[in-house]
């Protein structure tokens, strides 16, 4: 009976598995009511008297020696499958949801860079403003239909206070406070009492720009602006000036670019024509040099202004202005820059 024990006790000890079914079959081997250690106490009357003490010991042994085997077998398989479940290591990792930055906000900080690499500082003003900054101190005669053309958010009459409708007012408080030369670049937001359509918003933003020293000419004009478009849409990019009218520049001309999107071909974007317009520009006019105390005689200067949402929507082929505005993140999404 002793050896018997002996052989058993050597059994529970190499028995080894992590298949719960084999764990179950040598519980019920052992221990179970009908198992082998019930057997062996079955049996156990049986026992001489002189070795009934140490035959006693063993049989507890074995109990005992079964019961934490099967335990131990058990708790590892479950403390294994407890972490399989929760984390699952070879899984690669969640990617922390990064933000971007506005498709706007991309296209103004390369055009300020592009600027800024000619020496033009940026110069900042408030959004509500006075007809003086807005209007009267670039040449806009009072009464005149010339303020037409900016459809205007008036506030308050008496005294004035208006929403500006062009950053132009930024570099009449720049010329205030600073003498020639200057060089400086205003984006902003600007305010137009206009219909929401794909093409027009009563919100929108602008750079605009205004060099001023002795000597500036219109061939400085021309340079700078046929730099600017090589840089923003392209090396082989042309310009096209076209004669126009704006109050405080003299003479005054919008610019065309060939069309950055068929390459002047003709596309239903520059509507088969080759060329799209971005910009208004011109010589700052002498009246307005002279109502900012600039000396007209010794100073000279060209201006010009851009709307920053229709270069962001030729430069990305957006086709709808009003996507701008609806902060849809599966539009932003699509904007990565390093600006
Ligand atoms: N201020 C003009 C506008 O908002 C743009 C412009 C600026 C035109 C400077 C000529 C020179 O339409």
């Amino acid at each position: 009976m002793l050896k018997k024990i002996e052989n058993l006790l050597n059994e529970i000890k190499s028995f080894d598995s992590k298949d719960l079914n084999k764990i179950e079959e040598f519980r019920i081997k052992f221990l179970a009511k009908k198992g082998i250690i019930n057997n062996l106490f079955s049996d156990f009357k049986n026992v001489p008297n002189e070795q009934k003490k140490l035959v006693g010991q063993k049989i507890n042994e074995l109990k005992n020696l079964a019961i934490e085997k099967v335990n131990n077998l058990k708790s590892k398989i479950s403390s294994n499958n407890k972490f399989a479940e929760k984390i699952d290591l070879t899984l690669p990792g969640d990617s922390i949801k990064i933000g971007s930055r506005h498709p706007l906000s991309i296209v103004r900080n390369q055009i300020i860079d592009i600027f800024n690499r000619l020496g033009f500082t940026i110069s900042e003003g408030p959004e509500i403003e006075d007809d003086y900054h807005v209007f009267s101190a670039l040449n806009f005669p009072d009464e005149h239909p010339a303020r037409d053309m900016q459809d205007t958010f008036f506030i308050e009459k008496n005294p004035d206070v208006l929403l500006r409708t062009h950053t132009s007012s930024v570099q009449v408080r720049t010329m205030e406070n600073q003498k020639p030369p200057i060089r400086t670049i205003s984006p902003g937001r600007v305010f137009r009492n206009e219909a929401i359509s794909a093409r027009a918003h009563c919100i929108f933003h602008q750079i605009e720009g205004l060099y001023i020293d002795k000597n500036v000419s219109f061939a400085d004009l021309k340079q700078t602006l046929l730099y600017f478009a090589k840089e923003m849409f392209g090396k082989n990019t042309r310009i096209r000036l076209r004669p126009s009218y704006f109050p405080f520049t003299e003479p005054s001309a919008e610019m065309d670019i060939s069309c950055n999107l068929c390459g002047g071909k003709g596309c239903n974007v520059c509507k088969y024509t080759g060329w799209v317009e971005i910009l208004g520009c011109g010589m700052v006019d002498p009246n307005v040099l002279k109502s900012n105390n600039i000396d007209a005689n010794e100073f000279t200067g060209f201006a010009f202004g851009m709307g920053i949402e229709r270069i962001t929507m030729l430069k990305y082929g957006i086709k709808d202005l009003r996507l701008f505005f609806e902060n849809d993140i599966r539009f932003l999404e699509q904007f990565k820059s390093a600006y």
